[in-house]
């Protein structure tokens, strides 16, 4: 039975970044003196930017983080909307980070053969077994989707793959098919954070922490790691609808 989530609710959106950094380099910092590495799935979408941004001024020792992706959009690197290109241009480029250890995933390729590649590296990386990463950030969408699993998606109730591609037509934009880390995947992370500012979202949370389960609706209802600890960092905004559990 997974624990139940913590919240940890900030008053706005910078002191929210401020206390994901701190979150992040402890953990960093913790396992790369407990095993000498660091594993981290990183998110898209905007949220994450300022976290980032904050986090390449951090002195940990990149050179034993692993990054990867918890989904990426069907579009080259460097394009606007990709999510590699949005953490390269704040963190990654700003960082003494290796090339090899950045695994990033190949939108250009496709959906079914960009998801394909990907599972191929992870099974290199984290060999057979499941990979379980260290930490895995995530967004939540207004209609409850996180990574790309959104509603109504079969990639929500994909229980196989590690990792699928996925059809993309109706909003949220961008209207592009994508490539994302599945729940089976998501749910074998030691640390999951979920990383949610703004009112626009605080339906969303409130439907997925306190509404009916209806993983199908609210896609981030499948995200329960079996023996990980999930966060939800958020600021006051995303939080008005649900009981606030630790505030500032
Ligand atoms: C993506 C993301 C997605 C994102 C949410 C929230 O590729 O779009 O991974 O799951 O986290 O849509 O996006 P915002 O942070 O932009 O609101």
């Amino acid at each position: 039975m997974s624990p139940e989530p913590e919240i940890e609710i900030a008053a706005e959106p910078h002191s929210l970044a401020e206390r994901a950094v701190g979150h992040f380099t402890r953990m960093a910092e913790k396992n790369i003196r407990d095993k000498g590495s660091f594993t981290v799935a990183l998110a898209g979408g905007a949220t994450p930017r300022e976290m980032y941004a904050r986090l390449a001024a951090q002195p940990l020792g990149w050179e034993h983080v692993h990054v990867f992706w918890s989904d990426e959009r069907c579009v080259p690197p460097e394009h606007p909307d990709s999510n590699f290109r949005m953490a390269y241009d704040v963190l990654l480029s700003h960082i003494g980070i290796p090339a090899g250890n950045i695994h990033r995933m190949t939108g250009e390729a496709g959906p079914v053969e960009g998801a394909a590649r990907y599972e191929t590296m992870l099974h290199g990386f984290f060999g057979d077994r499941l990979p379980c990463f260290d930490f895995v950030l995530l967004g939540l969408g207004s209609d409850g989707h996180t990574a790309s699993l959104f509603p109504g998606s079969p990639a929500v109730l994909e229980d196989t793959h590690w990792v699928v591609g996925v059809t993309h037509t109706v909003p949220p934009s961008p209207l592009v098919d994508r490539i994302t880390l599945t729940p089976l995947t998501l749910n074998a992370a030691k640390n999951i954070i979920f990383l949610v500012t703004g009112e626009e979202k605080a339906a969303a949370m409130h439907n997925v922490l306190k509404g009916p389960h209806r993983p199908d609706a609210f896609p981030a209802q499948r995200v329960t790691p079996k023996d990980g600890h999930t966060l939800w960092l958020v600021d006051s905004a995303a939080a008005k609808e649900i009981t606030p559990i630790i505030g500032e």
